[in-house]
């Protein structure tokens, strides 16, 4: 039977989140409808993530949970990095599986749909760079804060990732394709645009990089603020640095992973920086831009790492200041050379250095936030909050703001922050509440 309705879910990163939105509208161009529950859909895309811990198996188990108590099921794809790493393999792991699409094959869906239909059972996993971008409807639909990929794929292969094998080498996407999206974002209602890559800073067409790109963003009117994630060291270019002490609509936030403090361990990493080289291109970035906020990433308890390793990391949290940071318990990815290394870390001293890592970024979290009580700011409002009027959205630093107000969703409003926790603040409304 031909599906009628469809469910996307995406697990994992925010291209995942992108993705999914491009597959909801492909989807529905072929006159598919959303439907609430997966269990009610006839067809369901489970948009999988491999990055850590026990990626397979819980994709697996999502799929099994998928069965109807009347024993029937609706039609499966399983899609995202999962599926990439499987490949075939995950029609013999499961028998409800119907379609194997990987990250860059989005644009055959609707014919994979079609072929599994008929009782195939279509895997795609090839990676060629470019084409579902041209198959994709354009945008109609858009979040007040939307994102945009610009940039897939890795050709850094830091030795723990998963990532240049799941999403394939760095590929670019042209710029006039890009500007031609982010204008239909603003026309559908987009106020911000966030960019998307898992290399976003290695961005670029012919001579043009990012900053380039960024200063052509922000002519579009309409289009108020932009950002970019996630970047890496060794591609934060001067022009990038620039471009955030001179482009207004560019927003004060970077999130710039740096995964150890200590030098050694990310030689094992194969990062291509060093603790030094990375504070050197913070301190660059802020004399750019004095009060941006530096987010980061962290792996605790990569092979080998010692306690000074370790003590090395707290001490980078220290130095940057952190705004905002995750952090991971390392997680040996099948195929990847770290995985076979020596030194692997017991789980109890993982849990402990995590915690211990966890509780000074909170520390510092707080302390950031704690610094912009009693500023006024702007504050792009995205959606309601728990109760009454509170509505929910973000400062310029990526905070998260809780305000009364009667604003709507994609407004940006003039707030005063009157109160900061560790993981959002409280902002008042000025000026349109007075009127
Ligand atoms: N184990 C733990 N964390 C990882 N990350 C990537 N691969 C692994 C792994 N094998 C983390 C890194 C990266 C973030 C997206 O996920 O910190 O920046
Ligand atoms: Fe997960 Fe990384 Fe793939 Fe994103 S790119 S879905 S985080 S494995």
């Amino acid at each position: 039977m031909t599906p009628k309705t469809f469910k996307i879910k995406s697990f994992g990163c925010q291209m995942n989140v992108y993705d999914g939105e491009r597959m909801a509208e492909l989807l529905t161009s072929e006159g598919l409808s959303p439907a609430d529950e997966a269990i009610e859909a006839d067809l369901v895309v489970l948009n999988t993530c491999h990055i850590r811990e026990k990626a397979a198996e819980k994709a697996y188990s999502d799929v099994g949970r998928l069965r109807r108590e009347d024993g029937s099921k609706p039609l499966i794809a399983l899609a995202g990095c999962v599926a990439q790493a499987e490949g075939a393999e995950a029609k013999r792991r499961s028998n409800m599986i119907d379609i194997v699409v990987g990250p860059q094959a989005y644009h055959r869906l609707p014919e994979m749909v079609a072929q599994a239909t008929r009782g195939a059972r279509p895997v795609d996993t090839d990676l060629p760079p470019l084409s579902k971008f041209e198959a994709f409807p354009q945008r109609r639909r858009a979040n007040p804060s939307a994102f945009l990929t610009v940039q897939e794929g890795c050709d850094k292969f830091c030795t723990y990732c998963v990532v240049p094998y799941t999403r394939g080498a760095e590929i670019s996407r042209p710029s006039g394709d890009i500007l031609g999206e982010a204008q239909n974002l603003v026309d559908a209602g987009a106020r911000e645009i966030v960019l998307l890559g898992q290399n976003v800073n290695a961005w670029s067409d012919g001579d043009r990089g990012l900053a380039e790109l960024i200063r052509a963003l922000a002519r579009i009117d309409g289009l108020e603020r932009i950002r970019y994630t996630t970047s890496h060291p060794v591609n934060m270019s001067d022009a990038l640095i620039v471009a955030h002490g001179e482009v207004e609509k560019l927003m004060p936030y970077l999130h710039l992973p740096v995964q150890s403090g200590s030098s050694r361990i990310l030689k094992a990493m194969n990062r291509s920086h060093t603790a030094e080289s990375y504070l050197a291109t913070i301190e660059k970035m802020r004399a750019a831009r004095p009060d941006i906020a530096i987010s980061g990433d962290f792996i605790v308890g990569f092979p080998g790492e010692t306690e000074a390793d370790f003590e090395a990391t707290l001490q980078i949290v220290d130095a940057v200041r952190y705004a905002s940071a995750y952090s991971f318990k390392y997680s040996p990815r099948p195929g990847t050379p770290a995985a076979t290394m020596e030194g692997q870390i017991e789980r109890e001293i993982m849990d402990d250095r995590l915690q211990r890592l966890q509780a000074r970024i909170t520390e510092h979290q707080l302390a950031f936030n704690r610094s912009k009580v009693g500023m006024d700011t702007q504050v792009l409002i995205e959606r309601k909050g728990r109760h009454g009027r509170q509505m929910i959205g973000r400062s310029p630093w990526l905070q998260s703001v809780h305000v009364e107000t009667d604003a709507e969703a994609g407004e940006i409003l003039d707030v005063t922050l009157v109160a900061a926790g560790p993981n959002s603040m409280t902002g008042a409304a000025r000026q349109r509440e007075a009127a």
